[in-house]
């Protein structure tokens, strides 16, 4: 059994900056940094367009970047929360820049700021085309330096301990469930270790492999929202998943690169495969419509034409401007043979972001006592329907850091929990058909590409809960006799996720955002989200 006072479960922006902050706070107390793989890989470091910070006061004001997240997050999104974040968003900025985080300057040394899709202004700050690698390198460097943080790769956490593990019944009534830390696999022994916290923070990031074509990393299983999900902590908006429109066509199969959205602010526009513009029909903000209408747009070009893919064209822009801004796209392409002079990018949407997740209040806390979240996990009600481009990192910042305030004033009065329970793994034995898990991950990757994409029905959702519901006994059953893996676990979350999505889709009555159901063209109003407990 192992004590710590902070728990931070995942390395990304979000985690690892909490952790700085409690650190630096409290040098007398205890931080710990559990992520599943190696501490650098999240999706934090494949961000590549940069973070939306109104900087520029000349040509920018916090009401625009207001009125932009909240036109782009189609009325869901929560004002005040809105307004809060993007008026926090400088200071943090600041913060992580003293750390070290290096920003393109211009000649006159301002920012220099880059263009994205529904932003009225420009506001993107960015590190060349690696703006997510950039800020991840310094937070891991700060963290590095403060010797009160330990930092657990390869440790993966099974399930979030509350009341359940002590014997108690735990049902969603219950207005006290509590966490007292986390049942943690070390995948370097094997053992499953029990971390007992005062606080445990989820920053374990989104679910885009749930979907067979993501610009997630694999490590994106949805496993933090599983947990607090199993544990019983309300989650909502699983319906709104946002597609990133410009995913490279056929390269990768577990992760598709990234053609960031600023390549399009830098002038790059869409074109179907014979060359024609299309995006003017959907929008008159053309190519720089919202993410959720450019994905839509390409998904039904491409339908109606029997493609797999449409074109994004750099032909006409400064070649050697583009590669000073966009050196990784650029080698990228050329080392795929695509030459951007004269060549035109295959690219089809993807998915890459959870608006919704564990619901949190203004603080960060979850529904559940001493369980906090923040990145992509949480469903604080910035994005609404629809996150605004490079929103991300800036909520990141914003909530670790309201987490972190909140804590340093409460912590004192949180104590461990005594008498839980070690993991109990009697009886269980090693899976005999380690094909049988890979098998059943494919097929869900593919339940949610086929049924549960861009444009959704009332049929295609029934038919993807059909088949989870005979994924989810395979695997319940296999949970139940074998010994734990990874990739079971991985597997039990990514059903659970997609299990969330499809239900809470279901429970959508009218179309926003990024959620299109062709059955709930013309309604309104929306839907009761009780009952999604598998
Ligand atoms: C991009 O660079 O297009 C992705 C940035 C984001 O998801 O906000």
């Amino acid at each position: 059994m192992i004590k710590t006072d902070f728990l931070v479960i995942g390395s990304g922006i979000a985690g690892l900056s909490f952790a700085v902050k409690a650190a630096r706070e409290f040098p007398d107390r205890q931080v710990t940094v559990i992520t599943k793989s190696e501490m650098v890989e999240s999706n934090t470091r494949y961000a590549q367009g940069g973070i939306a910070v109104v900087t520029d006061f000349l040509n920018d004001n916090f009401d625009k970047h207001k009125a932009d997240t909240e036109m782009a997050g189609d009325g869901l999104c929560n004002s005040e929360i809105v307004d809060m974040v993007v008026r926090e968003g400088p200071a943090r900025l600041e913060e992580i820049v003293k750390m070290g985080t290096d920003f393109d300057r211009t000649p006159e040394g301002g920012y220099h700021l880059g263009l994205e899709g529904a932003h009225s202004a420009r506001r993107i700050l960015h590190h060349k085309d690696t703006t997510g690698f950039n800020i991840q390198n310094s937070l891991m460097k700060e963290a590095g330096s403060l010797p009160n943080i330990e930092i657990l790769e390869y440790h993966f956490a099974i399930d979030i301990i509350s009341q359940h593990h002590m014997g108690e019944k735990v049902t969603r009534k219950r207005d006290d469930i509590c966490c007292y830390g986390a049942y943690v696999m070390d995948l370097n022994s094997g053992s499953i270790k029990t971390f007992l916290s005062k606080v445990t923070i989820l920053a374990s990031g989104g679910v885009g492999q749930v979907y067979k074509l993501t610009t997630n990393p694999v490590v994106a299983t949805g496993d933090g929202i599983a947990m607090a999900g199993r544990a019983k902590a309300a989650i909502e908006h699983m319906q709104f998943v946002q597609f990133h429109p410009t995913a490279l066509y056929g390269d990768e199969e577990e992760q598709a690169f990234l053609i960031s959205e600023a390549v399009r602010g830098f002038g790059a526009v869409l074109k179907t495969r014979e060359g024609e513009l299309f995006m003017e029909k959907y929008d008159e903000r053309g190519s720089l419509a919202s993410r959720d209408i450019v994905a839509r747009a390409i998904d039904t070009e491409m339908k109606a034409r029997g493609d797999e893919y449409v074109h994004l064209d750099c032909t006409h822009l400064d070649q050697q401007e583009f590669s000073k801004r966009f050196p990784n796209i650029y080698k990228k392409c050329l080392s795929l043979g695509i030459d951007l002079s004269v060549d035109r990018i295959p690219v089809a949407p993807a998915a890459h972001y959870l608006c919704g997740g564990v619901k949190t209040d203004a603080n960060g806390r979850s529904s559940i006592l001493n369980l906090y979240c923040c990145g992509e996990i949480a469903c604080t009600g910035l994005h609404g329907a629809n996150r605004l481009a490079s929103n991300s990192l800036l909520e990141a910042l914003v909530f670790a850091h309201r987490c972190f305030v909140d804590l340093k004033n409460n912590i004192d009065q949180i104590s461990h929990q005594k008498d839980v329970p070690e993991w109990e793994s009697a009886g269980t034995t090693e899976p005999d058909e380690w094909i049988l898990i890979k098998h059943n991950r494919v097929e869900l990757k593919n339940i949610m590409h086929n049924y549960v994409s861009i444009v959704r029905s009332d049929e295609r959702l029934q038919r993807s809960l059909n088949r989870l519901e005979i994924l989810y006994r395979e695997t319940e059953k296999l949970y139940k006799r074998t010994t734990l893996s990874p990739q079971l676990c991985e597997l039990r979350n990514m059903i659970y996720v997609a299990y969330l999505i499809v239900k809470q889709s279901m429970g959508q009555n009218e179309n926003r955002g990024t959620f299109f159901n062709v059955d709930r063209v013309g309604q309104q109003g929306h839907g009761s989200l009780e009952g999604t407990d598998p």
